[in-house]
């Protein structure tokens, strides 16, 4: 096990290149088995994640490595329907497999994500929609069987009691790609990358349309082929390092973005008080004298992302005044709370409202990290807090931020890495 350690109080300072999104990447492989010829995806982060869908794509059969950030598939003929239990229960993201595989083989079994950290993540939605398709599902002895003889198109609504689903959007128009007919997906989610996916599966002979709002149409096509294609940028690794930027004081400039996919976060941060210029695909991010509270509530895209709650979070435990921040997305997404009270902060929990009272400085402590982008949110406070702050369990950023004590390193902060 390993850990990382932050000696704060420097300012963040330069340049950093934003890798390629996560959140992209894990479907875009997992769509590249609906065709079985070989396809090439450029511009996919070197993460635990990554590997985890690489092992499992191995494991249905098909030939899939990585070769810096490119990743080169070849599905082939002989795939499995399988997708066991030891390689999903690591990663939720897996259930992104359903639809392709019911897509390609008519055929899946895919263990059935359990509950998670951030809440209790059902995949309801995700069935709605298959089932609409045609698909015959049944839940046995953990897994999520779905058989089908022929898909067909269907006019589907896919909103649940926290909005639209991005997996469950993506694992319909994944299974509707192959389908005989049209399928409309209303109340889709909107997120860019859906958009990312819906591209990729166009550049492989599917036809979708839409994507980006909350009507997708899909017509189904007989077949697909392999292709290449390079991933969006990292919109939340990216919004992770505009805060840093603004709580540390500094001066930041991100290359390589999308900085329209951040709208919702640059309108926060300009609203605290920070100054933001974007250039095409840079966006430099500044500290401007004095910054106030501001209240964010999290909601599907274009809202403010729950990715970024616990980083957002972070910003207002040293700006002074009173922040509200309401999580609509996971009502139980608050675990950083209690790690980043250990460290000066004052933060109470209202419901799913967290009351954030600015304090003049955060103190370093040994903390534990819970999830991804908790554990983002306790980096960021280690940046700011005087003194030592060690932050254990790190194995839950290495699944979603490339490198990132070197990329912060970079940028002049003293941060390095530590065997427990
Ligand atoms: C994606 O998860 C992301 N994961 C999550 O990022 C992100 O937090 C989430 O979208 C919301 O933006 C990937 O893209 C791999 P949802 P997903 O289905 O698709 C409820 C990270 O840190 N719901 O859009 O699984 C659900 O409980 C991760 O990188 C149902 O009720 O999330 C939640 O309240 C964590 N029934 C809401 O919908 C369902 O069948 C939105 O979740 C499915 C979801």
């Amino acid at each position: 096990m390993e850990k990382i350690v932050i000696e704060g109080g420097r300012k963040l300072r330069g340049e950093v290149n934003i890798s390629g999104s996560k959140n992209s990447a894990l479907p875009i492989l997992a769509a590249a088995i609906l065709s079985s010829d070989e396809s090439i995806i450029e511009n996919v982060p070197q993460l635990r994640d990554i590997i985890t869908m690489l092992k499992i794509l191995k494991e249905l059969g098909a030939r899939a490595h990585q070769e810096g950030h490119t990743v080169i598939i070849k599905p082939g003929n002989n795939l499995s329907p399988v997708a066991p239990y030891k390689l999903v229960s690591t990663m939720r993201a897996s259930v992104c497999l359903l639809g392709p595989l019911v897509g390609r083989l008519k055929k899946a079994e895919v263990s059935m994500p359990g509950g998670c950290i951030i809440g209790a993540r059902p995949i309801d939605l995700h069935l709605k929609g298959l089932e609409a398709l045609g698909v015959h599902i049944v839940i046995e002895h953990g897994y999520v069987k779905a058989k089908v003889k022929k898909l067909h198109g269907a006019e589907i609504y896919l909103g649940g009691p926290f909005g639209s689903s991005v997996l469950a959007t993506a694992n319909v128009m994944m299974a509707a790609v192959l389908a005989e007919g049209v399928t409309r997906i209303e109340s889709a989610a909107s997120e860019p990358e859906l958009v990312d996916l819906a591209n990729f599966l166009n550049s492989m002979g599917a036809k979708v349309r839409g994507a980006g709002s909350h009507l997708i149409e899909i017509e189904g096509v007989q077949k697909l082929h392999g292709t290449r294609y390079k991933v969006i940028p990292d919109r939340i690794e990216a919004g992770t390092f505009m805060v840093a930027s603004v709580l540390t004081r500094g001066n930041v400039r991100l290359r390589n973005m999308i900085p329209e996919h951040n709208n919702a976060l640059m309108d926060k941060l300009r609203e605290a008080g920070a100054e933001l210029e974007t250039n095409g695909s840079a966006c430099r991010v500044m500290y401007r004298n004095g910054l106030k509270p501001v209240d964010v509530t999290t909601l599907p895209y274009p809202g403010f992302p729950t990715d970024l709650q616990a980083q957002m979070m972070s910003l207002m435990t040293v700006t002074p005044g009173i922040s509200v921040i309401t999580e609509k997305i996971y009502p139980d997404r608050f675990m950083h709370i209690s790690e980043l009270n250990r460290m000066g902060s004052r933060i109470h929990l209202e419901g799913s409202s967290a009351i954030v009272a600015g304090v003049k400085k955060l103190s370093g402590a040994p903390v534990m990290a819970s999830d991804l982008r908790a554990s983002a949110a306790l980096v960021l406070a280690g940046l700011v807090a005087e003194g030592r702050a060690d932050i254990h369990r790190v194995y839950h950023l290495d699944r979603g931020y490339e490198h990132i004590e070197d990329k912060l390193e970079a940028l002049g902060a003293k941060i390095w890495r530590e065997k427990e």
